[in-house]
């Protein structure tokens, strides 16, 4: 027998413009769409992925949903119902890369906390990374900062999470600007593998930023009206 899902997999959450859905394996093409785009795809590799790459994240990230209660979302517009990108938190593994960020959290218990199911991986407790990409058709009309917003909601508001983190490399403008329109703090850097400006392909020593929300940080920027 398997285990009891953490997480309800069929019920999509929705904000002002979008309808958010967790990625499991059924969600593989519309995850494609967004991370074969053109202006995505170089943020996160040195190449664009194949279907089949994608499908194997498809099925990590809904283990991860049912093993673990989180990960990212695929945003589909609410009114076309056109897939406008991916976002959202998901646990990160303990690991020395990971425990980088310990510099940048309260210096307590929870911090280091493992959550009690060791699959898909072992993972922090209490404190979650958030992030976005977007077709690059939907770039410019704040869809990031909006599911940003719905990711700090469901992690303090429903998952109870002490954090949330957000890491991008140095020279990723827009992503650094969603996380400081929602009312992140940026904390510092660390070094892992990733892109680094000017040069082909992964390093491993990108320099990320690191962002920060704790819970209680005070209200959020509240979201622009239209
Ligand atoms: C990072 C990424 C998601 C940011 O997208 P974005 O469209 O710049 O961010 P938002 O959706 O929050 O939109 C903000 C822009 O929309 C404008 N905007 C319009 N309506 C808005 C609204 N209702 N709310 C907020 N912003 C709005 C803002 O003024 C801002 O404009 P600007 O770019 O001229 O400053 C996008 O560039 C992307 O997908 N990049 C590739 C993948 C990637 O790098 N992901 C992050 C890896 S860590």
């Amino acid at each position: 027998m398997g285990d009891p899902p953490l997480a309800d997999l069929d019920t999509p959450r929705f904000t002002q413009r979008l309808r958010l859905e967790p990625v499991r394996p059924a969600k593989a093409l519309d995850l494609w769409r967004v991370h074969q785009d053109d202006k995505v795809w170089p943020w996160y590799s040195g190449a664009r992925p194949s279907l089949e790459q994608v499908r194997a994240s498809a099925a990590f990230m809904g283990d991860s949903w049912r093993l673990h209660g989180v990960h990212k979302w695929i945003a589909y517009d609410r009114g076309s119902g056109e897939v406008v990108g991916r976002g959202g938190l998901s646990r990160t593994p303990v690991d020395d890369d990971w425990g980088q960020i310990y510099a940048f959290l309260p210096d307590e218990p929870w911090v280091r906390a493992a959550h009690g199911a060791h699959r898909p991986f072992t993972a922090h407790a209490n404190w979650v990374e958030i992030g976005w990409a977007l077709r690059r058709e939907f770039w410019g009309r704040g869809y990031a900062s909006e599911i940003g917003r719905a990711g700090l909601a469901f992690a303090f508001d429903t998952l109870g999470m002490r954090a949330v983190v957000s890491c991008t490399v140095r020279h990723n403008v827009r992503s650094r600007s969603v996380m400081e329109r929602i009312g992140m703090r940026y904390a510092g850097e660390i070094r892992s593998r990733g892109m680094v400006e000017g040069a082909a392909g992964e390093q491993d020593d990108a320099p990320f930023a690191v962002c920060v929300r704790l819970r209680g940080d005070g209200a959020p920027p509240p979201a622009p009206t239209p």
